[in-house]
């Protein structure tokens, strides 16, 4: 388990109002979890653009009336198996479909199946979300 440090650093006035306003409207109950967070979204950020491995989920939404739609994102997401940990489908009503993919792999890697979805005719939405293996950061 790794031991909580306490650290001190300096930060000018108007950062700092900024900061406190952020800690409140987010609502932390405390500072260190608000920096926590801040530092952590940064390192991921950091590791998806530098090509380190990631996991994340990207969500799309589609009209499965479409022809051959389905097939053509059945096919992208089998070209990109091996970082696809697991889908999730929802039919939000009598056309449209809603499906999360979960992915784990390179930032480019997952970037590309990312643009690979998102370019496809009749998504109309896709949106990506990368967060920490919860392991190293
Ligand atoms: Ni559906």
């Amino acid at each position: 388990m790794i031991k909580r440090k306490c650290v001190s650093f300096s930060i000018d006035g108007e950062l700092q109002k900024k900061f406190e306003e952020y800690v409140l409207s987010e609502k932390y109950k405390t500072k260190s979890k608000a920096i926590t967070d801040i530092i952590r979204n940064e390192i991921v950020r950091k590791e998806y653009i530098e090509g380190k491995e990631v996991v994340g989920v990207i969500t799309i939404v589609y009209d499965h009336h479409k022809k051959d739609l389905q097939d053509k994102i059945t096919d992208v997401q089998h070209e990109h198996h091996y970082m696809i940990l697991s889908t999730l489908h929802i039919h939000l009503d009598e056309s449209n479909c809603l499906e999360v993919i979960v992915v784990r792999g390179k930032g480019k890697e997952i970037d590309g199946l990312r643009g690979n979805l998102k370019s496809i005719n009749g998504v109309k939405h896709c949106s990506m979300n990368i967060t920490t293996k919860g392991k190293d950061v």
